[in-house]
């Protein structure tokens, strides 16, 4: 999409670097004169808001380290000394805490934007893969930076989680050591945990590049779900349209960030995790946190503990086949009636099984997860591979340029 670059510089050493290294180029083609489709919506600016919080999590993150011990005597300490005595450590940990919290909102809401628009179908597939990809490293990264301030919950979810692994069979024991780095989860385990955390942003940094390179090659996708035939038409130069844009959806999610930060910096945390972790007292409701809760659902909704983890592990999984089970020609939600309907039926499931995931495993709660938990795989397994055939779609646009014309069209007439 982007193509080779028309960017030529306009000083004499900007011409002699770009002729050596045309990286000047390749910024240009990419976030200066791609075409973007003109019917974008505002939903199409969460993969800004990814971007900038990424960058966030990243900067904090390096800084906060600077103050922070990986070591089990010291670790919760470190954190309450960065939190009082450390100029702004009380903001930087609050924004990094917070933080991941923002950054899952707007993951899952680039994610259901790319469900519901048909983003992951032909020939977006690779770049939803490292989608999903990144997500998954998310996730991981998440659970370990929650381990690092050496609280209860920070203890005992590590123990939850990790001990998972030891229903796999045969091998099970032999991993779950493995990752504790010993018979418990102890000082080799936060170690490792504050290795890997460090690590794993910039391996999703990475991913990111590629995810944007594969999009940069096929072109985005739009609320129409058609493709880009009149470039003159159709699309608009990335600056200054998209960037005013993604900088105004930016700001304002800031907004929403800064509220948490300044206001109700606890909200989304476990005060439980203000006690320093021991080892000898379970705390009464072992909760993750809440961007894991509908996954936590799925896997308590069953009885086996191997078929949980399948399950669990599953739920995620089955996001990477998305393009081949979804069998509808027409890409965009918008055009599909009935898709409509499971589709906001599957956000509510989520919804639901993620406050299911927070209650306790008993009675009701349990049949609930089990009929919600149906339902998720159902949606994906035969849902979404049967609609394909047998719904009839309304015919989308002829193209871009008539979409938007057909929607001003109508705005004049109200
Ligand atoms: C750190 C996390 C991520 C970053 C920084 C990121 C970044 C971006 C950016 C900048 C775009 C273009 C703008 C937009 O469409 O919003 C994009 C598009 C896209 N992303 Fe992501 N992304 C992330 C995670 C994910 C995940 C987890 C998935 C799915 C599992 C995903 C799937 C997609 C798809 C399908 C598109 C194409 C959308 C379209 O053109 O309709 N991304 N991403």
């Amino acid at each position: 999409m982007s193509g080779p670059s028309t960017y030529v510089p306009t000083s004499a050493l900007g011409r002699w670097f770009e002729s050596r290294l045309p990286v000047m180029g390749l910024v240009h083609s990419s976030f200066v004169a791609y075409p973007t489709p003109r019917n974008l919506n505002y939903w199409w600016t969460f993969g800004a808001i990814l971007s900038f919080m990424l960058g966030a999590q990243i900067v904090t993150g390096i800084v906060l380290a600077m103050h922070y011990t990986p070591h089990v005597d010291y670790a919760f300490n470190s954190v309450e000394h960065i939190m009082r005595d450390v100029n702004w450590g009380w903001f930087l940990r609050y924004a990094h805490a917070n933080g991941a919290s923002m950054f899952f909102v707007a993951v899952y809401i680039h994610m259901l934007r790319g469900l519901y628009y048909g983003s992951y179908k032909a020939p977006r597939e690779v770049l939803w893969i490292l989608g999903v990809i990144i997500y998954l490293l998310m996730m991981a990264t998440g659970f370990m930076g929650y381990v690092l301030p050496w609280g209860q919950m920070s203890f005992w979810g590590a123990k939850v989680i990790t001990n998972l692994f030891s229903a796999i069979p045969l091998v099970g024991g032999a991993i779950t050591t493995w990752l504790w780095g010993g018979f418990a989860v102890d000082n080799p385990t936060l170690n490792r945990f504050f290795s890997l955390h460090y690590l794993l942003p910039f391996m999703i940094a990475g991913v990111v590049v590629l995810h944007i390179w594969a999009l940069h090659v096929v072109g985005q996708n739009n609320p129409d779900g058609i493709d880009v035939k009149n470039v003159e038409k159709d699309t608009l130069a990335f600056t200054p349209y998209a960037t005013i844009k993604d900088s105004f959806a930016v700001s304002v999610f800031l907004i929403v960030f800064a509220w948490f930060i300044f206001y109700t910096p606890n909200y989304l945390g476990e005060p439980d995790n203000y006690i320093m972790a021991n080892p000898l007292v379970t705390p009464p409701h072992i909760v993750p946190e809440w961007y894991y809760l509908p996954f936590y659902a799925i896997l308590r909704a069953i009885p086996n503990k191997l078929l949980g983890v399948c399950a669990l592990f599953g739920a995620i999984i089955v996001l990477a086949f998305l393009p081949w089970l979804d069998t509808s020609r027409v890409r965009s939600g918008k055009y599909r009636p009935v898709f409509k309907v499971f589709f906001w039926a599957f956000v509510l499931c989520c919804l639901g099984l993620g406050y299911l995931g927070a209650q306790p495993p008993e009675g009701g709660f349990t049949i609930a997860a089990q009929i919600l938990a149906v339902y998720y795989f159902a949606f994906f397994l035969i849902i979404l591979p049967v609609l394909g055939i047998v719904e009839t779609a309304k015919t989308p646009p002829a193209s871009i340029a008539d979409a938007v014309l057909a929607k001003s069209a109508a705005g004049a007439n109200h």
